[in-house]
């Protein structure tokens, strides 16, 4: 079901210390404060536990920051669905740029990785977008379209519908360099029409997609207000609760 969501990445950022603080101040702000979306945190891995411990209450969702494409095995490091399952967490980050970039992740992986997480009852967050030279070469919707279509287009309706798409242009992430939101807006649309031209409109509609890319407190309103934005995944801004609940309040 469509919802508002204000996701945050926190990388490989904290140690226990800092990440039980941060945890522990984003749970005061939820009991003190209405907010008009749904509030998500993708923490390392090492604290998802911790997370779930403290969100007994299902306050904040846990994420991970991405899932193997494996069910278990020898495969060193990586962390499966049915792990995810076990310590009740509400889903994964899927095909995050930089897992991408340092890692040779494609779409096909992450459709693979899509249908276990589904298949476990988990959400997947899966993230696209281009990169600088495809924007510049005017390839942006293209691209975009196309890391869509293999990611998705194998799943049911009743699937894909249960999926949260993260459009983040890989020139805005960490940059500073935030899309417009017109930009912004112009690829959540056609995200959403390339869904729609398959499975209907009534089903594209249910989807909600979350802009990532350098949202800070000064942009996030803006930026939530486009018709086809249903949110954002933060990265740096995250790491604050001063910065994180701004943002958040960019839904008030
Ligand atoms: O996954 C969100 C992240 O890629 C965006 O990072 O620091 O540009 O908000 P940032």
């Amino acid at each position: 079901m469509r919802k508002n969501i204000v996701a945050g990445n926190w990388k490989m950022n904290k140690n226990v210390i800092e990440a039980q603080q941060l945890m522990f101040q984003l749970l005061e702000y939820k009991k003190n404060n209405t907010s008009n979306c749904e509030i998500w945190i993708a923490p390392p891995s090492l604290y998802l536990m911790m997370a779930k411990d403290l969100y007994e209450n299902n306050e904040i969702g846990v994420f991970s920051q991405d899932m193997s494409e494996h069910e278990s095995g020898a495969y060193t490091g990586e962390i499966s669905a049915d792990m995810l399952e076990s310590i009740d967490a509400d889903g994964a980050l899927i095909g995050h740029s930089e897992r991408r970039q340092y890692h040779g992740e494609t779409d096909s992986h992450c459709n693979r990785k899509i249908k276990l997480a589904l298949d476990k009852g988990l959400i997947p967050v899966y993230c696209n977008g281009e990169t600088l030279e495809q924007r510049k070469a005017g390839q942006h919707l293209e691209v975009v379209k196309n890391q869509t279509e293999v990611a998705l287009f194998t799943l049911s309706a009743e699937e894909i519908k249960k999926v949260v798409i993260a459009y983040e242009p890989v020139w805005a992430i960490g940059t500073g360099e935030t899309a417009s939101p017109e930009q912004a807006q112009e690829i959540h649309a056609h995200i959403r029409n390339t869904i729609a031209n398959k499975y209907g409109k009534e089903v594209a509609d249910e989807i909600s997609i979350l802009y990532g890319g350098s949202v800070k407190p000064e942009n996030a309103k803006e930026i939530f207000s486009q018709p086809d934005i249903d949110g954002g995944l933060i990265g740096g801004a995250a790491l604050k609760i001063a910065d994180f609940a701004q943002i958040i309040e960019g839904f008030n």
